[in-house]
């Protein structure tokens, strides 16, 4: 606590000079090019931290035994971040940032947090955190990461090998938590008890495109703490000690990060080593894009309903997802659609939009049934 509140931020020498959030500032910083550097006043302990570390691996640690549910193991073999988990878990071993940048549905999220808990890097009891910038994210993921490792519940079972945290619940965390999905927030203030996060072997920062306050103050911490784990590993390893804390690894994670803002960001590294990209490029369905010949500007809510029926009376079957930016829209949408079903509309589901107004229960089930969904259409 006492080092976070001698903490201060400052922009980027990249940054314009605006670009700076003011503390109070709670939006998005998306579209913002700098990042937040934090110039800490650490204790004198802390401060001999040399600025560029060295990288040397961490000894090789046990892999835990996993034994997945029936199907698992095949729908994983489809994501194309499972061809390359031994690319993953090289990177993260030979560098203390790594950033992964693959397209969306490729299983960043689901995947590296077991990548990395079967490679070992939780053996010496230490967890694995993955930040998540809000909390419906944090629990399905968790529940599904739980589920693909064959672990309890984390909803029904107090101490889960898989957890999540977020500011106002919990759910399977304990001292045998290893995989700890929480809100960017909740970690934070993690890192206000204890900046160097000596609980954990490693941090994912999932969804970093976002840019929220949380985010970019907490990568800016992590900055820090990543050289200071790596000193003070490198310094009791040449002491001699062989249960020393392991070096923090940071893993940033985005589909869409622009990369080089990040990795070439010299008052985050400062003169440590450039964090390793690695790229996930492949999508798992073929994606082809067709233009409307005229924009309509003042009824789009019109053009989208009327193109959905021709879609419906000329293609195949199949279904069609419609994007609008705002509830009013949507409604206008569905009356038409949904109210009088036609031959050309058979069957209409409105998804409740993704905005943060709706309340939190309504939210959870959304992300609930379409996971349902996702999954039986998977053994489909
Ligand atoms: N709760 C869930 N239930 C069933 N399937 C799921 C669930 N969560 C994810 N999946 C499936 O796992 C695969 C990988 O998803 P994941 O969220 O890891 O991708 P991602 O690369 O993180 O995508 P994004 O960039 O959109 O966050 C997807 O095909 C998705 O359909
Ligand atoms: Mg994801």
């Amino acid at each position: 606590m006492a080092q976070l509140a001698s903490l201060k931020t400052s922009a980027l020498a990249t940054a314009p000079a605006t670009a700076a959030p003011a503390p109070e500032d709670a939006a998005p910083l998306a579209g913002r090019t700098g990042y937040v550097a934090v110039d800490l006043e650490l204790p004198a302990a802390l401060r001999s931290a040399p600025s560029a570390p060295s990288a040397a691996p961490a000894p090789a640690r046990p892999r835990p035994a996993v034994v997945r549910p029936p199907g698992v193991a095949e729908a994983r073999q489809a994501l194309p971040c499972c061809g390359m988990e031994q690319e993953l878990v090289d990177a993260v071993s030979r560098n203390d940032v790594v950033v992964v940048c693959g397209a969306t549905g490729s299983g960043k999220s689901t995947q590296l947090p077991q990548f990395l808990y079967e490679a070992g890097l939780t053996a010496t009891g230490l967890r694995i955190a993955v930040t998540q910038p809000r909390r419906v994210a944090a629990v399905t993921t968790c529940e599904r990461v739980a589920h693909e490792l064959g672990a309890p519940d984390p909803k029904t079972t107090p101490d889960a090998l898989v957890g999540y945290r977020t500011r106002y619940d919990a759910g399977g965390v304990g001292p045998s938590t290893r995989l700890l999905f929480e809100t960017d927030g909740v970690l934070l203030n993690e890192c206000k008890r204890d900046l160097l996060l000596r609980d954990y072997a490693a941090v994912i920062l999932d969804e970093a495109h976002e840019r929220s306050l949380n985010t970019d103050v907490l990568l800016g911490l992590l900055s820090r703490a990543v050289p200071l784990r790596r000193a003070h590993y490198d310094e009791a390893t040449a002491a001699g000690d062989a249960d020393a804390l392991p070096p923090l690894k940071l893993v940033v994670m985005s589909a869409t990060l622009r990369v080089d803002d990040f990795l070439d960001n010299a008052a985050l590294w400062g003169a440590g080593p450039r964090p390793e990209l690695v790229s996930v490029e492949a999508r798992q369905h073929p994606v082809t894009t067709h233009f409307a010949k005229v924009t309509e500007l003042d009824d789009y809510a019109g053009a989208a309903l009327a193109k959905t029926r021709a879609i419906h009376d000329k293609l195949p079957d199949g279904a069609v997802l419609v994007f609008f930016t705002g509830k009013r829209e949507i409604d206008e949408l569905w009356t038409p659609c949904g109210g009088r079903a036609s031959t050309s509309c058979p069957s209409t589901r409105r998804c409740p939009s993704r905005t943060s107004a709706r309340p939190s229960r309504s939210r959870r089930r959304v992300a609930e049934r379409s996971s349902r969904r996702r999954t039986s259409r998977r053994r489909r």
